[in-house]
């Protein structure tokens, strides 16, 4: 593997990635009409995790149905699979369609529709938004129940970690693991190492960002002796403002503490990434050697919750 060329080429795995948020400003032109290229690139610009959400929440509000996710999903297979990600774990927001009011069914066939047609293998997480409380994260979790046999692996929550404290659903992780589904959570993003805590004692099997962790020794110990994967995205943190600047991003020390991590592009189409430049990022950035970006490779395969549809083997 040498350089950009060689990671585009090299067979890669997904493991946290927001449909809605890969909906790129271009994309953005066509499913908001009367919103100006001026207005687009400003909400693009955010420059701190609540400016983040609120772009987030506009973009989402503008995926009116199931016609609009199956474009964003068709857009967003066809980047990965120029990039030769073979398996990815897609995250649908589902607590934003039921804030809509709106049914999952005909949005999830949709999405489903486009997945069928790709040459890459995606699997569903489905997503709760932390703050809007406990019981509407369990409408989540029901829904995602319902589809576990059905392209669904896995029940997450994402959001405000800092507004939506992990003690308030551990029912809903019981519930989602006792039907079947595996278990993440994004903690220690913009709060501190308890999050991650936290979000350990509901049973999350790998962490969503965690980078936090690096402040608590014990902690990194556990994550490594217990091969609890951190979900690491270099950009968003630099973009959200999780971390003050590139060089501050703990990657590299979680890496050599034995940390097990993936790479990921969160939402790349908000943060004008995709998973090449997160590998390239790694590389030049961050001194990974080629070793170690493969056995990062490796551990998107490894850490994936559908181990049956994984290529065992980099193809
Ligand atoms: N963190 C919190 N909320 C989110 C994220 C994230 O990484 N992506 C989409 N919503
Ligand atoms: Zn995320």
């Amino acid at each position: 593997m040498s350089g950009m060329a060689g990671l585009q080429r090299l067979p890669k795995a997904e493991l946290h990635l927001h449909l809605e948020g890969s909906v790129t400003p271009e994309l953005m032109g066509q499913l908001a009409p009367e919103a100006s290229q001026e207005e687009i690139g400003r909400r693009f610009g955010f420059r701190d995790f609540a400016g983040f959400l609120e772009c987030y929440k506009w973009v989402a509000e503008h995926l009116r149905g199931p016609e609009e996710y199956a474009m964003a999903t068709r857009r967003l297979l066809a980047s990965l699979a120029q990039q030769n990600v073979r398996y990815a774990e897609i995250t649908l927001s589902a607590g934003v369609i039921i804030w809509r009011k709106q049914e999952l069914a005909p949005i999830y066939d949709a999405v489903q529709r486009e997945a069928a047609g790709s040459p890459v293998t995606v699997r569903w997480n489905l997503d709760a938004i932390r703050h809007f409380g406990a019981e509407h994260a369990m409408q989540v979790a029901e829904l995602a129940a319902e589809r576990v046999s059905d392209g669904v692996v896995s029940f997450g929550i994402g959001g405000d970690e800092v507004r939506g404290p992990a003690e308030w659903f551990a029912e809903v992780y019981k519930f989602a693991s006792a039907r079947g589904l595996r278990l993440t959570a994004h903690a220690g993003e913009i709060a501190g190492p308890e999050s991650v805590w936290s979000a350990l004692r509901l049973g999350a099997e790998r962490i969503g960002h965690g980078i936090r962790a690096v402040d608590d020794p014990v902690l990194v110990r556990h994550l490594r002796d217990h091969n609890i994967p951190l979900e690491i995205c270099i950009s968003s943190n630099v973009a959200t403002g999780a971390v003050e600047s590139l060089r501050a991003h703990p990657v590299r020390r979680l890496y050599d503490a034995g940390v097990p991590i993936v790479l990921n592009t969160d939402d790349p189409g908000l943060f004008d990434t995709t998973l090449v430049r997160e590998y390239d990022l790694a590389a030049s950035e961050f001194g990974f050697s080629e070793e170690d970006l493969t056995r990062i490779v490796e551990n998107g395969f490894r850490y994936a919750f559908a181990r049956s549809a994984v290529p065992s083997a980099p193809l």
